[in-house]
């Protein structure tokens, strides 16, 4: 390199990580919610952070401790799906790789009313509506060439079959497939599944933050 020429600066890969529930309003007090605890997604976030990817960790209302921010670890909160639709449509194309842990609900109450409803005698219907999927219905406002990442909550007797299929429908770079028992627990038997094949963590069940520093190793190879 010509002496005084600055060495090219790398600019540090951004990443987007999503975790956690959602909560779908029925009132102004009431939800509709599902068990994700949003650990998978904060110990992925943290991970990246540690190989030196700068991270925003999009976190929904989750029983975990959000992690501290740091300069390479920024944490933005959501909601509902629709919270977290907004920050995608603003957002999606500042990133290089994204991984969307969240655990978005499928269906949301048509309406929210208004206070909080009285209770009656009379039995109550909630009319609920389907919410977009998120990761497929933003597929335009991906960075050219990003890495999105998605996860596939399934029963274990159809766990390899669904996640090829939203693989391919939600046009991923990969999928985390696992089975439901992994909600609410420390551990994830978890396996990754790309275009090229499947990838097999070293153990098949791991404590999270094992498993995440595992599949940072793959996202980032
Ligand atoms: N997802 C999304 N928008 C939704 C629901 C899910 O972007 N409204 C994302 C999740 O964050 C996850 C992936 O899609 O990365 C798969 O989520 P999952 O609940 O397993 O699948 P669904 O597509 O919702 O299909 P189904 O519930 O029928 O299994």
């Amino acid at each position: 390199m010509p002496e005084g020429t600055a060495p090219p600066t790398r600019r540090a890969l951004r990443a987007l990580v999503t975790a956690g529930p959602t909560e779908e309003p029925i009132d102004e007090v009431r939800f509709i919610g599902n068990r994700s605890s949003g650990r998978m997604g904060v110990e992925i976030a943290r991970a990246l952070a540690e190989r030196g990817v700068e991270v925003t960790l999009a976190l929904g209302p989750a029983r975990v401790e959000p992690p501290a921010e740091t300069a390479q670890l920024r944490v933005a909160r959501f909601r509902s799906a629709h919270d977290l639709e907004q920050l995608l449509r603003a957002r999606l194309a500042e990133f290089d790789l994204v991984v969307m842990a969240a655990a978005v609900a499928d269906y949301r109450p048509r309406a929210t009313a208004c206070g909080k409803l009285r209770r009656t005698d009379e039995a109550m219907t909630v009319e609920l509506e389907p919410v977009p999927d998120l990761l497929a219905s933003t597929r335009p406002l991906r960075k050219a060439g990003a890495r999105v990442v998605g996860f596939a909550l399934e029963p274990a007797e159809r766990l390899e079959r669904s996640a090829l299929e939203k693989l391919e429908r939600k046009d991923l770079w990969a999928i985390v497939a696992n089975p439901l028992e992994t909600m609410e627990s420390p551990d994830i038997s978890g396996m990754l599944f790309t275009r090229e094949g499947r990838r097999e963590p070293p153990a098949p069940r791991m404590p999270k933050g094992e498993f995440a520093r595992w599949l940072a190793g793959e996202v980032l190879a």
